[in-house]
């Protein structure tokens, strides 16, 4: 059985990528921060399905030690999903270096020292790496400075080791448009949001399949290294 690690996957987008590696005969194991019961009801979901199918791993993935000790609990390894991330804004006139660390350290640190460190695994197997980066890595969003330059790095982390990587390990990206609306940190009234679905040329928001769909056709695509698809029911076209 092929062994999959989805970072962030308890909830959301996440999961969606866990459920549909599941379905499609991968062992998925389940990284998570704070969700651990989120995370766990996922396994038990998972391995009522096909026993010893799921498993979880906690890690704080800005603790380069944390980083590491999941990296060695891993024994083999088929593909590797970055999907953790922090979102939220960060306007020009506040920008601070608690905010610029808090993010990059997730968004682009903590992906590039998985893969590093994981890439020897991954290789044994001719795996894969799938960064799931952002249109807004290409085209900014307002009052996100650090988020956009964030999503920018791991764009180019993503063809960096595309290139460094090669033949062994493929390197991937799936950069979604609007999927889900943030949660918490980021509340938009029905303006803003009506506003944004205006701008995609389908006219509605996609969701997190879209995403695990993107994420399943890049595992099975082993003559595609170094690409990154929008997944954005065509907003870049209107950006
Ligand atoms: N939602 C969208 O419409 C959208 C649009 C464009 C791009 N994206 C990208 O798609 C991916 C998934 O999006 P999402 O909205 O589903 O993500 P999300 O809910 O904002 O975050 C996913 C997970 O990241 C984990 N995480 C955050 N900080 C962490 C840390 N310090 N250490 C370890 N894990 C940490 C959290 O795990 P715990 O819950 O366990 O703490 C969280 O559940 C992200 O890369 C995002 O940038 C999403």
């Amino acid at each position: 059985m092929k062994t999959a690690l989805v970072t962030g996957g308890a909830h959301r987008i996440g999961a969606q990528i866990c459920h549909t590696l599941h379905k499609n005969n991968y062992h998925v194991i389940i990284h998570y921060r704070n969700s651990s019961q989120a995370a766990q009801n996922l396994a038990n979901k998972l391995n009522n399905i096909r026993q010893n199918s799921a498993s979880t791993l906690q890690a704080e993935l800005s603790n380069s030690q944390e980083v590491s000790k999941l990296c060695d609990t891993i024994k083999s390894l088929n593909i590797l999903v970055n999907n953790a991330s922090v979102f939220y804004p960060t306007p020009i006139s506040q920008l601070n270096q608690h905010d610029y660390k808090s993010i990059m350290n997730i968004n682009v640190m903590a992906p590039l020292f998985l893969s590093s460190t994981l890439s020897k695994k991954l290789s044994q197997n001719q795996g894969c790496i799938v960064n799931i980066v952002d249109i807004h890595s290409e085209r900014p969003l307002k009052n996100h400075a650090i988020y956009n330059i964030s999503k920018a790095a791991i764009a180019m982390t993503t063809k960096t080791l595309a290139k460094e990587l090669a033949p062994n390990v493929r390197v991937c990206g799936v950069s979604p448009g609007s999927i889900l609306w943030p949660e918490q940190t980021v509340e938009l009234d029905q303006a803003q949001k009506d506003n944004m679905l205006k701008k995609i040329a389908l006219k509605k928001q996609g969701n997190a399949q879209d995403i695990a769909d993107t994420v399943l056709f890049l595992a099975n695509s082993i003559y595609i290294t170094g690409q990154i698809i929008n997944v954005d029911g065509g907003r870049t076209l209107n950006q």
